[in-house]
C-alpha cells in the first residue's frame, strides 16, 4: 500500500510569520512582538475553543487574535489596516523549500495531503497564491469535524480519509503540539525542527522522526 504523507500548513509549508514588513509599516518597532503574540494567541484561541466546544473557523481565531494584539500593544490599527492584514494572511508565502519538496514527492508513489486547522477556502487561496495547489491529492480541513488540533477527532479524520493504512500514514509538522496530538493516536510523525532553538514539549510522547528541512522528506528515505 502506498504511503500517505500529510503536511501541516501554517508553520510547516506556509510561513505564518511573513507579515513582518507590513506590520513594521503599521506598528513600527512593535512589529516583532506583535507578530509573535498574534500567532501565539491565534493558537491559544483555537485550543480554548476546542476545549470549550465552541468551534468557529480558524479565520475567526486569527481575526480575534489580531484584535487582542492591537488592544494589548495599544497600536490602534484602523479597520482598513486590520482588513489589509487579514487579506494578506490569506496570501501568506510558502517557505523556500516547500515547492521543491512537494515536486520531488510528486514523482514518488505517495499520497500528498494538506491537513490544517485552516478553513477550506483560506487553504485554497494560500495554495493557489503560492503555486502549490496541484501537488495535493487531498486537502483536509478540521472544519469537517468542527474542532481544532490537537483534538483526537481531527487526527482520526486524517486516518479515515487517508487512502493508506494508519501504519503508513505520516504527519509532517513544524508544530510540536500537532506532532504530539498525532502521535497520541498512533500516527507516524515527522517533527520539522526548522530552527535548532525549537523545543519539543516534554510530555513523554515521542515523534517517530525529526528533520531539519523539508528537503530531507523530499528525499523520502525514511
Ligand atoms: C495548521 C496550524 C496548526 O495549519 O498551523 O493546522
Amino acid at each position: 500500500m502506498k504511503r500517505a504523507i500529510a503536511f501541516d500548513i501554517y508553520g510547516t509549508l506556509i510561513d505564518p510569520m511573513a507579515l513582518g514588513q507590513a506590520l513594521e509599516r503599521m506598528v513600527g518597532d512593535k512589529a516583532p512582538q506583535f507578530n509573535a503574540i498574534w500567532r501565539d494567541k491565534q493558537l491559544e484561541y483555537s485550543f480554548r475553543k476546542a476545549v470549550m466546544k465552541q468551534f468557529n473557523h480558524f479565520t475567526e481565531c486569527t481575526q480575534q487574535a489580531l484584535e487582542y494584539c492591537d488592544m494589548l500593544l495599544k497600536t490602534r490599527l484602523s479597520s482598513d489596516q486590520k482588513s489589509e492584514l487579514l487579506e494578506m494572511y490569506r496570501k501568506l508565502p510558502a517557505y523556500d523549500e516547500t515547492e521543491p519538496c512537494l515536486a520531488n514527492l510528486k514523482k514518488e508513489d505517495v499520497e500528498i495531503i494538506a491537513f490544517s486547522n485552516g478553513k477550506g477556502d483560506d487553504l485554497t487561496s494560500l495554495f493557489k497564491h503560492a503555486g502549490i495547489f496541484n501537488y495535493f491529492n487531498q486537502i483536509i480541513s478540521v472544519d469537517e469535524v468542527g474542532t481544532f488540533k490537537p483534538s483526537p477527532e481531527v487526527y482520526e479524520l486524517l486516518v479515515k480519509k487517508s487512502t493508506s493504512i494508519k501504519d503508513n500514514t505520516w504527519l509532517v509538522s513544524g508544530n510540536a503540539f500537532d506532532i504530539i496530538g498525532a502521535s497520541t493516536i498512533g500516527l507516524k510523525t515527522i517533527w520539522l525542527k526548522r530552527n535548532p532553538d525549537m523545543v519539543f514539549d516534554p510530555f513523554g510522547i515521542p515523534y517517530t522522526l525529526t528533520v531539519g528541512s523539508l528537503m530531507e522528506i523530499a528525499e523520502n528515505n525514511f
